[in-house]
């Protein structure tokens, strides 16, 4: 193989250049040249790309986003687009293909190797909800930017007394609800993948209230409700006033945490050696701490669980 494709796509998240960056960087070690292909399916199926030598992807570890670009590209599901796109890649003799997104990019890659095009997927989301890794890269970055607003919103709300809902991002997953519930030390934390009482919410306001501790937060994850709902029903039932916070998309920003740059770096690195090795249809990702590679159609047959344990606990420290 001596010439490779990189794309990044979906919602973009921070690491996705430190894996780019690892991409290309490895691939050129090894002498293969890397075609980066901008706006992720959408670049494909037009043919937007163009070589990333060694300096073009200098000075991006640090930086969040992706220099690709990304998108959401629905034409990209039929199959006509598809085959354009492998003709493309075709004609500019590209013989493997990167790619790093979530679910829904990982679906994608998965129709293009049916087609004959060797893929490989890097998972990265701040969602977190990709069968198959314990980590996907950008949620350390986006868990650390939700507890550090978290800890601001605290500040006020214990000056003032004040209740205040947060709702954070995570699409069906409650990884990022969960772990910065637990991070921040919050009241209660409402997560898809648990039952919710909101008996159980206003039980433990009022325990607190009794010990004289007059603020609280409550994190809800997007996929339960959104937080003006949760507002309401407290309101409705228990005559709770609270304050909301939607955190959006500042989750997605900033600049990557040194363990979703480290964690680019082994995933981008890993997936070009599994395109030199030959292999197709894999994605690479983190379990124990060890990179290792898994089937692509993971994603249709398994299902990424939130660890609940970390649940319970967050109930049992937040008396
Ligand atoms: O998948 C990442 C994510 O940020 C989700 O957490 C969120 O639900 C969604 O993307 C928002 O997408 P958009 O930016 O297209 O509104």
């Amino acid at each position: 193989m001596k010439r490779i494709g990189v794309l990044t796509s979906g919602g973009d998240s921070p690491g996705m250049n430190a894996a780019i960056r690892a991409v290309v960087r490895k691939a050129n070690y090894h002498g293969v040249e890397v075609f980066g292909i901008y706006h992720g399916y959408e670049g494909f199926i037009k043919g937007k790309m163009e070589l990333l030598d060694l300096g073009s992807v200098g000075g991006i570890i640090q930086r969040g986003g992706t220099k690709l670009f990304s998108s959401r590209c629905p034409e990209f599901k039929e199959k006509k687009y598809q085959l354009q796109g492998i003709e493309k890649m075709k004609e500019a003799g590209i013989e493997g293909l990167v790619v790093i997104g979530g679910d829904g990019s990982f679906r994608g890659a998965y129709e293009l190797t049916k087609l004959g095009l060797a893929c490989i997927g890097v998972p990265a989301t701040i969602d977190n909800d990709i069968a198959g890794t314990e980590f996907t890269i950008g949620f350390d970055t986006a868990l650390n930017t939700v507890v550090s607003a978290i800890d601001k919103i605290r500040d006020t709300a214990t000056s003032h007394e004040n209740t205040f809902i947060i709702e954070v991002m995570g699409r069906d997953a409650g990884d990022i609800a969960l772990w910065s519930g637990l991070a921040a030390g919050a009241e209660s934390v409402i997560i898809p993948e648990e039952p919710y009482d909101l008996d159980d919410i206003i039980t433990r306001m009022k325990r607190g209230e009794a010990r004289n501790k007059k603020h609280s937060i409550i994190i809800v994850a997007e996929g339960v409700m959104p937080a003006s709902k949760l507002a309401n029903m407290l309101k409705e039932k228990a005559g709770i006033e609270t304050r909301i916070t939607v955190l959006g998309h500042i989750q997605r920003g900033g600049s990557p945490s040194a363990f979703d740059r480290v964690l680019a770096s082994r995933l981008g690195a890993r997936a070009v050696e599994l395109l030199l090795e030959g292999k197709t249809s894999r994605a690479v990702g983190i379990k124990n701490h060890q990179v290792y590679d898994y089937d692509l159609r993971e994603i249709f047959t398994a299902k990424h669980k939130a660890d609940t344990s970390l649940y319970t606990l967050s109930k049992e420290l937040s008396i």
